[in-house]
């Protein structure tokens, strides 16, 4: 919100967006800084959780969201749209490209969306063994507890889509991209793998 305060956006605060919110880890934050904070996934489980460990925190709703839009919510309805390590794991490129159009819609005039996704994954974590293991196993018929606990193999994709490419987007619809902070890690397991997060109005 530091940061938020220093680019300008957003102007008012009213209604907060969570997307991909998990167990409401920072749709509870958002609720002191916002009068009404939504989180939405698509995960039953997860809102069923959020909706239990946030009972004691007021102006917080969740919603399970299956789509790829958020017609569920009306055009210019929140002033602050937020979704961090979410859309890495949406593995069709279309349904990426289709939530970030649809944050851009739902984002009122003098709002600040801020979203992250990664850039580029080296080549070697593209293969995703691990997801590929996973659901020969599975098809095999073993049990999903099995697979994930005792082997510590995971159903989870990992996508990105290139910085240009996000940008175009963006230039194609409503908002106006203020900036992108970029993290480069260099580890010797995850060299190469950038990630960005974008500071977007409208
Ligand atoms: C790594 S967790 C992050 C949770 C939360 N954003 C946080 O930072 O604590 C990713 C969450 O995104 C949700 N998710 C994945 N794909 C989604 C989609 N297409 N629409 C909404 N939520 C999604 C998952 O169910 C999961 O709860």
């Amino acid at each position: 919100m530091k940061r938020a305060a220093q680019l300008g956006h957003p102007q008012q605060r009213r209604r907060a967006l969570d997307f991909g919110c998990g167990l409401g880890r920072v749709t509870r934050a958002l609720a002191d800084r916002f009068e009404e904070c939504v989180g939405v996934d698509i995960s039953e489980g997860m809102v069923k959780g959020a909706r239990e460990l946030n009972r004691d925190v007021q102006g917080v709703s969740f919603v399970v969201n299956v789509a790829t839009d958020l017609s569920v919510f009306a055009d210019g309805s929140f002033d602050f749209v937020y979704s961090n390590i979410v859309l890495q794991h949406v593995p069709d490129r279309r349904a990426i490209e289709s939530y970030i159009a649809e944050f851009c819609r739902v984002l009122r005039p003098g709002g600040l969306l801020v979203f992250q996704l990664p850039s580029h994954i080296p080549a070697i974590f593209r293969l995703q063994w691990r997801r590929r293991l996973y659901a020969c196993l599975r098809s095999l018929g073993f049990s999903a507890p099995f697979v994930y606990r005792r082997l510590h193999l995971l159903p989870i994709a990992m996508s990105y889509v290139h910085e240009d490419e996000i940008k175009q987007l963006l230039h194609a619809g409503p908002g106006r991209l203020l900036e992108v902070d970029t993290i480069s890690a260099s580890g010797l397991l995850n060299a190469g793998l950038k990630s960005c997060t974008y500071f977007v109005t409208r």
